[in-house]
């Protein structure tokens, strides 16, 4: 395939392409074609659109790389920089050593210290090689945008840069990442993919109360156990049995990244953007690869449990027949759900997520699960895989009292065991949600 072909298939399926950027790849002093396009793919794996390119607005879509987007932080809104080769606007100036040294360090030039939104304490293990792929497609590869990305201005003290030399010197592990020689080379380009360009743990993992995550490799015991971001919560990848991946088979995870389905789970949320933009785009030996190190991770974390064969499980389907009065929920279910997810919560393959035994469905937080009820979602728009389908949003049918019922329900039906909501575990999402 010529490099310009790979180059505009890199860049975002869903944005224009700009014809410029091929040219400017073609006449690329130096960097050779096949640097370049390595580069376009390690920017996939490393999702450095999803961030760098603001959400399209009418009669402006968002331009790849020309920043813009604002990210929701505790602290504020912080907005991800124009990293085009624009000279003025962009990141045209930057020599080599000024693009690893950001991307690792989290310092820009000039001494400016970057704001852990960008994630470069999952950055700084990317190897030596990849780091000359990335800056050759950034130099020579990507469109240069002459508009700069809006200033962040965060309150007293967050405004403080220097401050975040203390935080990195507190928090971070500066240093590429190691192979570990009592795993094969599958397990470490898994390793390596997870922990460095993926950066899963900036939200599968719990964050600190300085907004650290607690740990950047396995070797810490919240290392991907399940965190928060934006309102959204990234389940325990570890290999726990049931809010876990335990019972999820390798071939399930690599499908449900390349698809958004697979195993019956179907991508929901801040992930079905990570699909859309990073993983459907890998190559089956990196899914199967970042497959074989997930499923190696001991479980951590247990929340909830599935036993299809439960009594649970049979009264679950006389609860659904007879509208057992216990239970309001599952006349909710019946009468609001069951269209899509069936009376067996089995959902239905490739349309419809299933619900029994679904890890998402059995998580320690339930957060997403409101959010997801009050806004409705979508399930990603991928090259190969299915077509999208809906959840619609409950949040005009269903009152507070009424979505913590009918989620207690599908948590503890047809053999799931997990908590129960309470209406305040619904009342507070939907105020943080203003919905
Ligand atoms: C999770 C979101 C996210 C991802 C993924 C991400 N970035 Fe960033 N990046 C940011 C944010 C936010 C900033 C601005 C931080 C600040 O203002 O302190 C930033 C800043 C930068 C800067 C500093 C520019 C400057 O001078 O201000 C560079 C360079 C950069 N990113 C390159 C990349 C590259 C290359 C990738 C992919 C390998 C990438 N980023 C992936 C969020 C992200
Ligand atoms: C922007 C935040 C974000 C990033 C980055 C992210 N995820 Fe997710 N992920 C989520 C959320 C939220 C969910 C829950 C919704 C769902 O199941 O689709 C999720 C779900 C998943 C699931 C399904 C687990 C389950 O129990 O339902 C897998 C597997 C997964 N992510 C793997 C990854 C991998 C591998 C990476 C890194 C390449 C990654 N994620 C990066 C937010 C993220
Ligand atoms: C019109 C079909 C439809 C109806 C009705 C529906 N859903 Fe969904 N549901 C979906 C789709 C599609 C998804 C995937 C959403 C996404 O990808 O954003 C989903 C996802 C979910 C998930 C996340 C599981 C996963 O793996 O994606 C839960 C939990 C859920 N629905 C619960 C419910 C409940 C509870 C009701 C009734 C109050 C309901 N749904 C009604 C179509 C539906």
């Amino acid at each position: 395939m010529p490099a310009s072909v790979m180059i505009r298939d890199a860049r975002s399926a869903s944005t224009p392409t700009d014809t410029t950027a091929s040219k400017h790849a073609e006449g690329g002093a130096g960097a050779d074609a096949t640097l370049i396009a390595r580069g376009a793919y390690l920017a996939r794996a490393a999702d450095c659109a999803g961030c760098h390119t603001a959400a399209p607005q009418p009669g402006r879509p968002g331009v790849p790389f020309a920043g813009g987007l604002g990210m929701a932080s505790p602290f504020g809104t912080i907005y991800a920089s124009n990293i085009t080769p624009d000279p003025a606007a962009g990141i045209g100036r930057y020599s080599y050593g000024d693009f690893a040294r950001a991307l690792r360090d989290g310092v820009a030039p000039g001494g400016k210290r970057l704001y852990p939104a960008m994630p470069y304490p999952s950055f700084t293990k990317i190897e030596d090689d990849d780091m000359q792929a990335l800056y050759a497609y950034f130099m020579h590869g990507v469109a240069p945008v002459a508009t700069p990305a809006p200033q962040t201005r965060l309150p007293f003290p967050f405004s403080q840069r220097w401050a975040l030399t203390f935080w990195d010197w507190m928090f971070v592990q500066h240093g590429r990442y190691e192979p570990d020689r009592r795993h094969d080379a599958q397990w470490n380009r898994g390793a390596y993919l997870v922990q460095s360009l993926g950066h899963c743990g900036a939200c599968h993992t719990p964050r600190g109360p300085a907004y650290e995550e607690r740990g950047y490799d396995h070797s810490a015991r919240a290392y991907l156990t399940g965190g928060t971001n934006d309102h959204w919560f990234a389940p325990n990848l570890t290999g726990d049995p049931g809010a876990g991946l335990g019972r999820i088979r390798s071939d399930d995870i690599s499908a449900f990244l390349r698809y958004g389905h697979g195993g019956g789970m179907v991508t929901f949320g801040s992930m079905v953007q990570v699909v859309e933009d990073s993983t459907q785009y890998l190559t089956d030996a990196d899914l199967a690869a970042i497959a074989t190190y997930l499923k190696s991770l001991p479980p951590r974390a247990g929340n909830g449990g599935f036993d299809a064969g439960a009594r649970t499980a049979y009264l679950t389907q006389l609860s659904l027949r007879t509208g057992d009065v216990e239970r309001p929920g599952a006349g909710l279910y019946q009468q609001y759900c069951a269209r899509c997810h069936r009376a067996d919560g089995m959902g239905m393959p490739l349309k419809y997520p299933r619900l029994a035994g679904n890890p998402a469905v059995l998580s320690a937080d339930s957060g997403s699960l409101v959010r997801l009820l009050v806004e409705g979602g979508g399930s990603p728009h991928t090259i190969d895989g299915p077509s999208p389908k809906k959840m619609p949003s409950f949040a005009g049918k269903l009152t507070d009292v009424e979505m913590a019922q009918v989620l207690s329900f599908v948590r503890n039906a047809w053999g799931n065991a997990a908590e129960p909501l309470s209406v305040r575990d619904v009342s507070g999402v939907r105020a943080q949600l203003h919905k």
